[in-house]
């Protein structure tokens, strides 16, 4: 037996116990005729201690343990007469009576604590050691709970997890595939699913009324805080069901694991807001709602005075951020070359203080009068001491787009996004289509199996951009953590959404025919959503990237730097899979 207790676990009610433990040397140190070790294990660390004078010869072998050296102690617990803060076991240490080296250990290439002296590229090649970490290894004791409460919660409601394959065919109308070629099967490519999407809405064809997977889903796109090429979805189909059905099964899920996992009860129904109002008050698919600063338009108040660039702007809206009325010029100079930067790309930024008296004070106050100020003070309910931030342009969208960037700038710089503050959103009534300047055509928002809402179905012959869909996302603290569609499941008014997304009859057979054959055999109504595992578990666990949740992530370019992956392979490889490797010049 190489432990009889873990290094965590031990407590003054153990005092005067024999134990055995093994674990990880974390650091060692000499004082006087006294060598002191700190033992790690998953568990937690336990100090030993090593008397010159009772056993010089154990002491002396003590001395000789390098960090990392994997080792076996037996020893007596000992109440400690000044506790050890910081760590939970510091009340007792371990006096140790017999030492066994079970492996020794190069030098880690960077400090295994919680402050490490390791930048992320080092801890990246070297994943396994980060795992040492508290830190990270508490993300993953977090995912797997959850994944056991995920489970818990469906089982519970009667859904079975069932498996798809990793291995299917390549479908259009997604983000890119990562592909596999078939060597049986000679110039030919398996697709790894982007989602368990079409397979999933099979189950439902064949009787699986409730299904689940907690599914790996690859996706070939570029990559961020919250996106990783192979990723991990709470992935959920039901039938005979209808959109609020689906709402209430799966808020139910979330706030079982607000309860469980973070001890947060949320009694109230989660807030639901229309897409076109998620847009038009916030910019955004996934508005952040911890903070207001609700978008005000002003196109009525403040075009036409003269000043040409509200005159000839498609769009004027601002924000007031409470209190902030103190920013001093330089502050507000970093605002504006903010809002410039190539990535928002406003063209300036407008702002106004509310003095102490209550009169408006503007970068432009040329163009108004204080009477016109006021009405567009009136418009925020703005107070003395706010201060007012307007941007226009010639797009809508586009710049409430970078209105969004700036009221999340703000939230962040006043300190409003908090990350033990957890608000739950439903975005509602999506559209169903969406314009591709780069193809030119509709593309389905969502994916092209989505139900449209009932009421709009005849617009899909008049006015198919103005259609919305039974489709909703989970959003949280600006998150999304998830989405689905009511899907339609009569082959018929399927083949008109293939018909609007430019798709012929044979194309759409050729992509989507195993699905719309399917549909001929009695398929049920149904709809799903799924929630992505990576994204709750950071958002939890209060972390800014979902790769600090990933046991092995990929970086920022789709490399595992440990793995050193993707590589080239032999040409035995390529020649046995038919392929020829032939790379454009400056790629
Ligand atoms: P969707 O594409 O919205 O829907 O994905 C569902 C959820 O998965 C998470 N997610 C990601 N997480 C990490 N890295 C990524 N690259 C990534 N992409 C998506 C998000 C997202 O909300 N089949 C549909 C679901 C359905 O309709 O039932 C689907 O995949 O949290």
């Amino acid at each position: 037996m190489f432990r009889t207790h873990t290094c965590g676990e031990l407590r003054i009610s153990d005092a005067n116990k024999q134990v055995t433990l093994s674990g990880w040397v974390q650091r060692s140190r000499k004082m006087g005729g006294m060598t002191f070790v700190d033992l790690r294990d998953r568990y937690g660390i336990t100090q030993l201690v090593f008397n010159e004078e009772i056993n010089a010869e154990l002491c002396e072998r003590a001395n000789k343990l390098g960090r990392e050296f994997v080792i076996q102690i037996t020893g007596t617990v000992n109440e400690r007469f000044s506790k050890n803060a910081g760590i939970p076991t510091g009340d007792i240490e371990i006096i140790v009576s017999e030492l066994n080296v079970l492996n020794t250990a190069m030098t880690p290439p960077f400090t295994i604590e919680d402050n490490t002296d390791g930048g992320d590229d080092i801890r990246m090649k070297y994943r396994y050691l980060d795992l040492r970490r508290n830190s990270v290894r508490s993300n993953l004791e977090l995912r797997h709970k959850m994944t056991i409460e995920v489970r818990k919660y469906l089982d519970n409601l009667g859904f079975i997890e069932v498996e798809t394959p990793v291995l299917i065919g390549s479908t259009p109308e997604g983000a890119r595939d990562f592909v596999v070629p078939s060597r049986m099967n000679p110039g030919q490519f398996y697709a790894l699913p982007q989602s368990p999407q079409t397979l999933k809405q099979l189950l439902m064809v064949s009787g699986f009324d409730r299904y689940f997977q907690i599914a790996k889903c690859f996706r070939d796109e570029d990559l961020r805080a919250d996106r990783q090429p192979e990723f991990t979805q709470i992935d959920c189909e039901m039938s005979f069901v209808e959109q609020e059905d689906i709402i209430t099964t799966f808020e139910g899920m979330a706030k079982h694991l607000f309860k469980t996992l973070r001890g947060v009860e949320l009694a109230e129904p989660f807030q639901r807001m229309a897409w076109a109002d998620a847009m038009k008050y916030y910019g955004s698919d996934k508005p952040d709602l911890r903070f207001g600063m609700k978008f005000v338009e002003l196109m009525d108040i403040l075009k036409g005075h003269g000043f040409s660039v509200f005159d000839n702007a498609a769009y004027i809206g601002g924000i007031c951020a409470e209190g902030a009325a103190t920013y001093t010029r330089k502050q507000l100079d970093a605002l504006t070359d903010f809002v410039k930067k190539p990535q928002i790309g406003a063209k300036g930024l407008v702002y106004a203080r509310v003095e102490a008296d209550g009169t408006v004070k503007s970068s432009v106050d040329k163009f108004y009068t204080q009477e016109v100020l006021q009405q567009m003070k009136e418009a925020f309910g703005a107070k003395p001491g706010d201060l007012i931030l307007i941007l226009s342009g010639d797009d809508v969208m586009k710049t409430r787009k970078q209105l969004c960037e700036l009221r999340l700038e703000m939230g962040a710089q006043l300190g409003l996004r908090d990350k033990n503050k957890f608000v739950c959103l439903w975005v509602i009534d999506f559209p169903m289509f969406e314009w591709s300047e780069e193809e030119g055509r509709l593309m389905a928002m969502h994916h092209p199996f989505t139900h449209p809402k009932d009421e709009d179905i005849p617009l899909l012959d008049t006015d198919p951009a103005a259609v919305r869909a039974d489709a909703y996302d989970m959003v949280v603290n600006g998150v999304e953590v998830g989405g689905g569609s009511i899907r339609i499941h009569d082959a018929q008014l399927q083949a008109k959404m293939f018909e609007i997304l430019g798709f012929t009859p044979e194309k759409a057979e050729a992509q989507f025919g195993f699905l719309m054959n399917a549909f001929k055999y009695g398929a049920p109504p149904h709809g799903g959503l799924a929630y992505g595992l990576d994204r709750w578990v950071s958002l939890f666990a209060g972390l800014d990237s979902i790769r600090d949740c990933i046991a092995f992530p990929k970086n920022n370019s789709g490399r595992d730097v440990m793995l050193d992956a993707p590589s080239t392979i032999d040409q035995t490889q390529l020649d046995e899979l038919n392929l020829i490797v032939d790379i454009k010049e400056g790629e």
